[in-house]
């Protein structure tokens, strides 16, 4: 990507899942399902991706259905996106799936959507935003992004699996 490149932020539509989907599955090795399958071997018989993608292609399809989702577009290719969520009653946004295609990274657009996604739950009237990620070297951006944009650390967790 060159620095006079253009980055279009727009909401996104339903033709846009089975794109976020692909580059989900192309990217996404830095989350459990790929953990789990070098730990454990194939789960129900399916590569990690597929995993990733059901995940995905379930969250996407509710993000993008309530207008809770923005894709950033390059050139007209989808370079990143990032969802969020509303929790009403205790008046706490989420800040869901985001992520950024590796040929786009390191040009400020990650941080960019998750802005926008935290401007939404401020517009949407939230009280507190939140946000999950992992303490693995292949989430550090993520973290940089979401502490970069004044989030703090709550609560720390570990996943653990073991071979019944
Ligand atoms: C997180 C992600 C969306 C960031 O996208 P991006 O477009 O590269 O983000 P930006 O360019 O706005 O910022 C990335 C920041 O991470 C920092 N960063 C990158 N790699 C890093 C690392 N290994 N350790 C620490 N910081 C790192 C960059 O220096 C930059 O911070 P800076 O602007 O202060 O220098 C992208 O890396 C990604 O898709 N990661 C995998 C998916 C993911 O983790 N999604 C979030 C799930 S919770």
């Amino acid at each position: 990507m060159t620095e006079s490149a253009e980055v279009l932020y727009r909401p996104a539509t339903a033709d846009d899942i089975p794109l976020i989907v692909q580059v989900a599955r192309e990217m996404w090795d830095m989350g459990a399902a790929k953990a789990m399958e070098q730990r454990h071997g194939l789960i129900a018989g399916r590569p990690w991706q597929e995993h990733v993608a059901d995940s995905m292609l379930s969250a996407m399809e509710a993000r993008v259905s309530q207008g809770s989702c923005i894709v950033a577009e390059v050139n007209g290719y989808l370079a990143g996106w990032a969802s969020w969520s509303f929790d009403e009653e205790r008046s706490i946004g989420t800040v869901g799936y985001n992520g950024v295609h590796p040929q786009f990274r390191g040009h400020g657009i990650g941080t960019e959507l998750v802005r926008r996604a935290v401007e939404a739950l401020r517009e949407g009237g939230m009280r507190i935003a939140a946000v999950t990620t992992g303490l693995n070297e292949g989430h550090a951006a993520a973290r940089a992004v979401y502490e970069k944009l004044g989030f703090k650390p709550l609560v720390q967790s570990v996943h653990y699996t073991m071979e019944l």
